[in-house]
């Protein structure tokens, strides 16, 4: 139901006591929920992804040199990192690279998002790059939710808040388009339309100029290990400075602390993701807009608390829990990915 008011509920002094204030956000969140809890939104093909596929890989190779994803994000830097680079076009509904405004407002990709989510208001949100070199395998897993009020929360705590399945209330609906620019070896996109229960579907190389539009946020997927088996690095054979930059000759080149490796055009995986905001209607973009329903990091404590006293689990006391390191530990320890593969070493997302 839309336009409706949060409730607060009266304490015994005619004031809602902080508790009280924190159930009915949550039963108010839930009545405006803007998305269903499971995946309803379809995968939807383009083929072609770019009207000019040259001109995007032109600018792929303009925009390096590239840091890794994990230094990009701040992830924690455990050693274990893998030669998986990232930079954004855009993001925060701004492009940052002159040039990719086409890119960003692709007209493909927003009629392929509303009809895969069924909406009619589409904004553009973030595009970005990521380039693979050979590698192992990456996890099953969803992508960095988008919750409302939670924009600037750290990547740890994004990546538990949609582990622990706590907080659809505040999910906004995220169209991702994947399109890809690989000719080389393995590097297959698996994917779970039906759930991690039912059978997988895999996008083989060679791709080129194709893309999928798919609900990632909602739908676990992964990318396979990339390259000849020999030539795959493992974790931690690279440090956190690594650069990958553009080479003279058409091909890639490694910079981690003054060494050089060379990579061929058809070693690096190119994949262009876009996310857009997929409202049904503008009432529903309004009701985003209008932040009466956001999330912040007293009530998500508190969300979290709860579950872990129902599990009996001891929280530690937090004044802040962004930053508080016990909190951090004990969530980190408790949230993690419901869906692990069996038979295949990965890395970590
Ligand atoms: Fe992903």
């Amino acid at each position: 139901m839309r336009g409706v008011t949060p409730r607060l509920m009266a304490g015994a002094c005619g004031m809602a006591t902080t508790k009280e204030k924190s159930m009915a956000q949550v039963a108010f969140a839930e009545e405006a929920k803007l998305r269903p809890d499971v995946m309803l939104a379809k995968p939807v093909w383009l083929d072609p992804a770019f009207e000019d596929p040259d001109a995007v890989v032109d600018l792929v190779r303009a925009s390096a040199p590239y840091p890794l994803s994990a230094r990009v994000h701040k992830r924690d830097d455990n050693g274990q990192d893998v030669p998986f680079f990232r930079i954004f076009w855009a993001h925060t509904r701004q492009v940052r690279v002159p040039g990719a405004e086409p890119y960003f407002y692709n007209e493909r990709f927003m009629e392929a998002a509303k009809e895969s989510f069924g909406a009619t208001v589409i904004i553009p949100s973030a595009i970005m790059i990521n380039i693979s070199t050979p590698t192992i395998g990456g996890p099953p897993h969803r992508d960095l939710p988008y919750f409302r009020g939670a924009e600037k929360f750290p990547f740890w705590l994004l990546k538990c808040m949609g582990n622990s399945d706590l907080f659809h209330p505040w999910a906004v609906p995220i169209a991702s388009t994947l399109s890809w620019f690989y000719r080389g070896e393995a590097g297959d996109f698996e994917y779970w339309p039906e759930g991690p229960d039912a059978p997988s579907k895999l996008v083989q190389a060679p791709l080129w100029n194709v893309g999928i539009v798919s609900d990632n946020e909602y739908m676990w997927h992964r990318v396979g290990a990339v390259g000849p088996e020999a030539e795959r690095k493992q974790p931690g054979e690279i440090t956190r400075e690594v650069r990958l930059h553009a080479s003279d000759d058409g091909g890639w080149e490694m910079h981690d602390q003054g060494k050089v490796e060379k990579f061929p055009a058809d070693k690096a995986r190119i994949s262009i993701l876009w996310k857009a905001y997929a409202f049904a209607d503008e009432a529903a973009e309004a009701e985003y807009r209008n932040h009466e329903n956001d999330l912040n990091p007293r009530l998500v404590a508190e969300i979290f608390r709860k579950d872990l006293d129902r599990q009996g689990i001891a929280a530690p006391a937090s004044d802040d829990p962004v930053t508080d390191p016990a909190w951090k530990t004990t969530i980190q320890k408790n949230y993690e990915p419901k869906f692990q593969l069996q038979n295949e070493a990965t890395y970590k997302y």
